[in-house]
């Protein structure tokens, strides 16, 4: 069936979403996502950050769907039509969730170690306001131990449920989730039972906030200081395809691998993650790149840099010339209405 985004014409097939066939299309029509993920089960139509505006039904019913709808759970249908960033009421809907998300986000992201690879963060420099209308006390919670690997901040998530599933399809112990509901909602781990099973460290990766951290990188390094690198190992617990995150030669932290929409290719096995940190226990394939736009790319030693031309010459005789005008006063005129007395 063909479905229209933007202007894009693309054939899919029945029962993909518009997220997906967005996706399919790549590029600026692709919407933010920050619950959807393709890897899991059941995820998405939590945030509202992926709305588009349906401006033809189908081809059978060319009505236009009256409300914005999330288009990681809306079916495309034959001959739809769809409006994503060039829509002046999406535009402004992402605004409104962006800064609904933020209402209860605390701003650490300078102390954050997620920053950098934040999928609220870029949400918010994409789509944030300079100023928020929210001066109620933001929601706070007592903090909780979840484990010796994985650091909690419940006042960062964004209850996106992204772990739950992780937790649920992952693992075969279930022993986290979402307790309580509206505000007073939370991930805990039930009577704080550490959570030990051997994929529960991909709870981590697939969190698109600093909700849930690496506590062996805890405080470590921002991640722009550090070289991402593709490496593998033989794991007869997992693929063992992981990325090493180095400063020098030191490997500070190990993550799965990750896809341009920043979620996991294969997720990876808790020793993988937290057991191998010396460079012997890992065949380095080379420098990793991202595609995702992110502070991550900036200055990336994989990126095709540019050749910069200072005009150095030129801007010193500019300078110059302003400074002689400057000095010699010459373009002041020294009659009509000019005070200067000699
Ligand atoms: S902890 Fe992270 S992954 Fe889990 S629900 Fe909160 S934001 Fe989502
Ligand atoms: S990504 Fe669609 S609702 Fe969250």
């Amino acid at each position: 069936m063909k479905v229209t985004i933007d202007g894009h014409e693309i054939e899919v097939e029945p029962g993909t979403t518009i997220l997906q066939a967005a996706r399919m299309i790549g590029g600026e029509v692709v919407p933010p996502a920050m619950c959807y993920y393709s890897k899991l089960k059941g995820s998405g139509g939590k945030c509202r950050c992926c709305l588009v505006e349906v401006s033809k039904g189908s081809e059978a019913d060319p009505r236009p769907m009256p409300k914005l709808m999330a288009s990681c759970v809306t079916g495309v249908m034959d001959g739809m039509e769809v409006k994503s960033t060039s829509s002046p009421r999406v535009t402004e809907a992402r605004k409104s969730v962006t800064e609904f998300l933020l209402i209860n986000h605390p701003l650490d992201c300078p102390v954050c170690d997620q920053a950098g690879e934040c999928d609220l963060q870029n949400l918010s420099y994409n789509n944030g306001k300079e100023a928020t209308r929210f001066h109620e006390e933001k929601r706070t919670f007592e903090p909780e131990n979840i484990g010796e690997n994985i650091q909690l901040h419940m006042n960062r998530c964004i209850l996106c449920y992204r772990c739950v599933y992780t937790a649920d399809q992952l693992t075969d112990c279930r022993s986290h989730g979402v307790i309580g509901r509206g505000d007073h909602a939370q991930i805990s781990t039930y009577i704080s039972k550490a959570i030990d099973n051997e994929f529960s460290g991909n709870m981590i990766d697939v969190c698109p906030v600093g909700a849930l951290t690496d506590k062996t990188f805890r405080f470590k390094s921002r991640v722009w200081f550090n070289k991402p690198f593709n490496a593998h190992r033989d794991c007869d617990k997992c693929c063992g395809k992981t990325t090493l995150w180095m400063f020098g030669n030191e490997i500070q932290r190990v993550t799965a691998r990750k896809d341009e929409y920043h979620e996991v290719e294969e997720f990876i096995c808790n020793e993988c993650r937290f057991d191998h940190k010396e460079v012997n226990d890992w065949v380095i394939e080379g420098p990793r790149k991202f595609e995702k736009f992110s502070v991550i790319n900036q200055n990336n030693y994989t990126r095709k840099m540019d050749t910069v031309k200072i005009a150095t010459e030129k801007q010193i005789l500019m300078g110059r010339d302003l400074d002689r005008k400057k000095i010699s006063m010459k373009d002041v005129p020294l009659n009509e209405g000019n005070t200067l007395k000699q």
